[in-house]
């Protein structure tokens, strides 16, 4: 794993973070370790599979400024029970009859945050429970939410998949985005891969019906391997069949999600980008 700090300015292609991590992983044994039994016979408890190595990264000033300055105002703890989403994602300029009808979505790995500002920005009227483990990542969130005013964002400095197994209650969502999801390359890694169809059924129990699953990856195995996930889950709708067949389930890049910098860089490489967007039934 690199020791660079990943700051914003000099930020790394964060798809490629995963393989730096990977590589980190190369180095650790392969074959399971016996598990010794505690002195009073019981069995420690065993790690589970995470799709996130934690990087090591440098908080800058700013970002720590941030989360002191923001972070008591848009941080929102983690607790092992579920949360009130509604109260816990209250707009200031609504009454709680007006925010109910503002849509609530929940982004899962936001990375340094320059997408999930500006969709923040561009859907003013939606709240965004945001989760993301890389403090840096979420510092720079912070300072963007400062810089540019944003109030309908809540972060979540966790990991993901335990917030939506303890805080959120079923059909408490009115959609998810997971955008270049770590895409973990090696095949013996590719069982961290976020998208697998366990975290997709909670995530659906999670949606309202109606609600929305929009996935982006520039990994054409994971884009391959995202749709047959997505498509296996009998409470998800591919909305991209009905709107646009030709792209073979693939979905037209949705106006919200802008271009990053990390993504042009790609694009201009001639690498190609796939969205997926599926619906609860
Ligand atoms: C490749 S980056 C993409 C970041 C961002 N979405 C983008 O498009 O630039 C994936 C991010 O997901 C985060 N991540 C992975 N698994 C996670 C989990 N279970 N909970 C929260 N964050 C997670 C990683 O820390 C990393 O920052």
């Amino acid at each position: 794993m690199t020791s660079t700090p990943p700051n914003e300015s000099a930020a790394e292609p964060l798809a490629a973070s995963a393989s730096d991590t990977a590589d980190a992983i190369n180095a650790a044994p392969t074959q399971p370790v016996p598990r010794k039994l505690r002195a009073d016979g019981t069995v420690p408890f065993m790690r589970t599979i995470k799709s996130f190595v934690k990087r090591a990264g440098r908080t800058t000033f700013g970002q720590a400024k941030a989360f002191e300055d923001l972070g008591p105002q848009y941080l929102l703890p983690y607790q092992a029970s579920a949360i009130d989403l509604e109260a816990a994602l209250a707009l200031s300029t609504g009454s709680a009859g007006q925010n109910a009808v503002n849509p609530i979505v929940l982004e899962i790995g936001f990375g340094m945050g320059e997408a999930t500002a500006k969709i923040a920005q561009t859907l003013p009227e939606t709240r965004f429970l945001c989760c993301e483990v890389h403090e840096p990542g979420v510092g720079a969130l912070l300072k963007r939410i400062g810089e540019n005013n944003i109030t309908n964002i809540r972060i979540c400095n966790h990991d993901a998949v335990e917030v939506i197994d303890n805080m959120l209650l079923p059909e408490s969502l009115d959609g998810v985005h997971i955008f270049f999801p770590d895409p973990w390359h090696k095949t013996k890694h590719n069982k961290r891969r976020l998208i697998q169809s366990p975290l997709i059924a909670k995530l659906t129990q999670r949606l309202k019906v109606g609600g929305y699953l929009h996935c982006a990856t520039d990994w054409e195995p994971y884009a391959q391997q995202i749709l047959e996930v997505l498509t296996a889950e009998p409470r998800l709708k591919n909305r991209a069949l009905a709107t646009n067949p030709e792209l073979l389930g693939y979905a037209p890049k949705p106006h919200y999600r802008p271009l990053t910098k990390f993504e042009n860089r790609g694009i201009k490489l001639g690498h190609g980008v796939w969205d997926l967007v599926f619906e609860r039934v």
